[in-house]
């Protein structure tokens, strides 16, 4: 059975300030239910790289786990603005996620550079969330399917089956990002049916079922638990209600 991963991913919102704040309320009501979610999921924070210091401290002796939103695939070197992945291990980041689609759009990422991310995060032990997902031209000429398998099969060459696992898919529709569309739950369920037989083809059936892949595009606490009844829907990527300690708890205690 694959436990759930609810992960709130903030961009670049709230500062150290604002992110203690934030973290202090959604506490109060995430953790006396602590044990109870702990059973069946993890729950998980990216803040922006310069509020983690802050918001480590601000979990302590909490059950939340601490992602980056991005990283270089290198150690350390000549790479301005950039940070690696002993650098967010040092602060206790766990998560790392990788190839957003804002990464992609906006910073022209590769399949190249999300590869060669998943593949660093591997080497110190950490998870790769790694986004796939479709633009809304793309979706209307029908090749949802080739995009996403494209950039499965690129963002994840040379990863041998012994990280099926770790590793964490998040298939986020570029149109449903923080648009108010979400795919429908049977939208949504075609595709990560699809990723799962991409996966079965790549590390065999049985590595295949351990990896855990998440939904991501305007999740709210009113459509996250149709999303999370889809049978390979194993959890949610959340941007907007992730900012919020209202709506970031109740999508973190989905369910329970
Ligand atoms: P959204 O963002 O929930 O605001 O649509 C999701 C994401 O980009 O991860």
């Amino acid at each position: 059975m694959r436990r759930k991963l609810i992960a709130g991913n903030w961009k670049m919102n709230l500062s150290a300030i604002e992110a203690r704040e934030m973290i202090a309320g959604l506490r109060a009501q995430v953790d006396p239910m602590a044990s109870r979610l702990a059973k069946d999921r993890d729950i998980l924070i990216a803040p922006a790289t310069v509020v983690i210091p802050a918001v480590a401290q601000a979990l302590a002796g909490s059950s939340f786990a601490l992602g980056a939103q991005n990283m270089h695939w290198e150690d350390n070197g000549a790479f301005t603005g950039e940070v690696s992945a002993p650098m967010l291990k040092a602060f206790g980041v766990t998560h790392v996620i990788i190839g957003h689609s804002e990464r992609r759009h906006v910073f022209f990422e590769t399949d190249e550079f999300v590869n060669k991310k998943v593949k660093a995060a591997l080497k110190h032990r950490m998870v790769p969330i790694m986004c796939v997902g479709e633009t809304l031209q793309e979706r209307e000429a029908s090749k949802t399917i080739e995009i996403v398998m494209r950039q499965m099969d690129n963002g994840l060459s040379e990863v041998p089956a012994e990280a099926a696992a770790t590793v964490v898919i998040a298939y986020e529709p570029v149109w449903a990002i923080g648009t108010g569309k979400t795919a429908t739950p049977e939208q949504a369920q075609l595709v990560h049916g699809a990723i799962r037989e991409f996966l079965d083809d790549l590390w065999g059936k049985s590595a295949a079922a351990e990896t855990r892949i998440l939904y991501g595009g305007s999740v709210t606490p009113d459509n996250i638990d149709s999303l999370l009844a889809k049978p390979d829907i194993d959890g949610a990527l959340v941007g907007g209600a992730s900012l919020k300690p209202d709506s970031c708890a109740k999508i973190f205690r989905s369910g329970a």
